[in-house]
């Protein structure tokens, strides 16, 4: 599988997820309750996936573009800090959710914000590799590169938009294809 198809096919994925947990942040502004399930669903296989596979990897080709590409070497950083920041906030909005699930009384206003930050973290950051890094990394890294991109967490299937999706991803995977 071609390694720049692959990252851009991932964020692809992503952003169907986050375009549906959009949807649901949206609902709270008509006063009706969004579908916290769903917006947990969503966030675990984030937390899960591309916290846990998808940004290593992308730490590792960061690490190696900015040697062959110095100049880019502090917005790589960032990024990389980014992956780091997601991922609390990413936890912070799991936990919130659950507890919404569990009947705890949690402001709603404050699941939206949480939420509502976390989507325009996530947009932005994706839009930041897609239009500064990925071009740069498809010419200046080569086959080692992407070998160690690859090897830099245990080949896992992706749980959700996996040849076949785990159970627990059943309803989003089916949420998913009502929305194509
Ligand atoms: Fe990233
Ligand atoms: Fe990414």
């Amino acid at each position: 599988m071609d390694p720049i198809k692959a990252w851009q096919d991932e964020h692809a994925y992503f952003r169907r997820l986050l375009a549906l947990l959009q949807r649901q942040v949206d609902v709270f502004h008509g006063g009706e309750r969004p579908n916290y399930e769903l917006m947990l669903d969503i966030v675990s296989y984030l937390r899960e996936y591309s916290d846990q596979v998808h940004h290593p990897r992308e730490d590792v080709a960061f690490a190696r573009l900015a040697q062959k590409a110095p100049e880019l070497a502090l917005s790589l950083e960032r990024l990389k800090q980014e992956h780091r920041v997601m991922a609390n906030a990413g936890d912070a909005l799991k936990e919130l959710l659950a507890e919404i699930l569990d009947d705890a009384v949690v402001p709603r206003a404050e699941v939206e914000m949480a939420a509502a930050t976390y989507l325009v973290y996530y947009d932005s950051h994706i839009a930041k590799e897609e239009e500064d890094v990925i071009a740069r990394a498809a010419r200046a890294l080569g086959p080692e590169d992407w070998a160690a991109v690859k090897n830099a967490v245990p080949s896992v299937k992706d749980p959700l938009f996996g040849e076949v999706p785990e159970e627990r991803y059943r309803k989003l995977r089916r949420q998913i294809a009502q929305e194509a």
